[in-house]
């Protein structure tokens, strides 16, 4: 039994802010942050939401797959930055899809950076025992929210965006999903409760030495379970936090670098949206084609690691 991503979409704030622009606002500069992370620019929100961003992607994917948004069964939003506690951000998106009094399962996952993996890992499970039929999985994040704008060392990492898919079960499609973490609270990588105590603080090269062991095992673990070879996979799309963790665990794994996809030189670390975005994008440019097998692989905080295998 596996899933089949139908359609996908993603939706990013209007303002975009270069390296420059944030240069003129805290002691950094292009070339530091483009030479340590890869990153290039980022959209931040000014007014958008982190359900309005979701929305978008959602109502997009939904469309794409030819479907009405009351096709729609299960809504999971993995976010770590939703506007409320509660209502959730998903029974927000529920709302501004215009399906409020349909019985629908929505809820929030929140598994940081990793979330967008666990939340279809989640969303699966329920298409597969056929407790849901059509499943839109948004990652949305306005992590600018969350930000402390004096701290050079973490401002110019992150940006704000949404990605969804629509996914529903095929029997014919394989599938498969790894998910682990490790319970962490020494501050390595944290945000306090809202309303903020403390923005997002993190130990870099603790989180540079976990990331790499995190990110190579969720690739290892998708092809474990799938009993495939790195020689079968199509692309591979990492959590894009930066272009040396990247780098580094397709060197150790011996991935071809051209089958790894790669867009935070123009997005940041958007967090649990990363990877949808990343998708869709890729949706976009006709890069997905039937058939294909493709590993998405993230780590985040908590701290969480994630994989996944997907047929398209
Ligand atoms: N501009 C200019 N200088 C800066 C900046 C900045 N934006 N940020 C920090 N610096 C300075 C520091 O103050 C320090 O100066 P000092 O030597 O005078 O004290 C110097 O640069 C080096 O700082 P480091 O923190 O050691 O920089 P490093 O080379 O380790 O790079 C980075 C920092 C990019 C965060 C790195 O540790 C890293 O890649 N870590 C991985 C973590 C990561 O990517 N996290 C993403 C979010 S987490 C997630 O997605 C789950």
């Amino acid at each position: 039994m596996g899933i089949q991503i139908l359609s996908s979409a993603f939706s990013v704030p209007e303002n975009c802010v270069t390296n420059d622009d944030l240069a003129k606002k805290v002691d950094t500069s292009d070339e530091w942050i483009r030479s340590r992370t890869g990153i290039g620019a980022r959209f931040i929100a000014e007014h958008e939401t982190t359900s309005d961003l979701g929305y978008a992607a959602a109502a997009k994917a939904i469309e794409r797959a030819g479907l009405k948004p009351e096709d729609i069964d299960c809504i999971v939003t993995a976010t770590f930055t939703p506007e409320n506690f509660t209502p959730s951000c998903a029974c927000l998106i529920q709302e501004k899809l215009g399906i409020r009094e349909l019985p629908v399962m929505a809820f929030d996952v929140n598994a940081a950076c990793s979330g967008y993996l666990y939340a279809m890992n989640v969303a699966s499970a329920l298409l597969e025992t056929g407790q849901a039929n059509h499943a839109c999985v948004v990652g949305a994040e306005v992590i600018s929210n969350v930000l402390d704008w004096e701290d050079r060392s973490t401002c110019v990492l992150f940006g704000d965006g949404a990605g969804a898919m629509v996914l529903k079960a095929d029997p014919a499609r394989q599938s498969c999903f790894y998910a682990a973490a490790r319970g962490d609270s020494s501050g390595a990588l944290e945000t306090k409760s809202l309303p903020v105590h403390r923005p997002v603080t993190m130990d870099g090269n603790a989180v540079f030495r976990f990331a790499t062991k995190a990110m190579s095992e969720a690739v290892d673990r998708a092809l474990e379970k799938s009993g495939l070879t790195i020689a079968d996979i199509d692309w591979i799309i990492p959590h894009q936090a930066n272009i040396r963790i990247i780098d580094y665990v397709a060197k150790k794994a011996r991935i071809d670098r051209s089958k790894v996809y790669v867009n935070i030189d123009r997005y940041g670390n958007t967090s649990s949206a990363s990877i949808p975005i990343a998708y869709a994008e890729m949706a976009e440019k006709g890069l997905l084609k039937p058939g294909m097998k493709v590993i998405m692989a993230g780590f985040g905080a908590g701290f969480t690691w994630a994989g996944a295998l997907i047929e398209i």
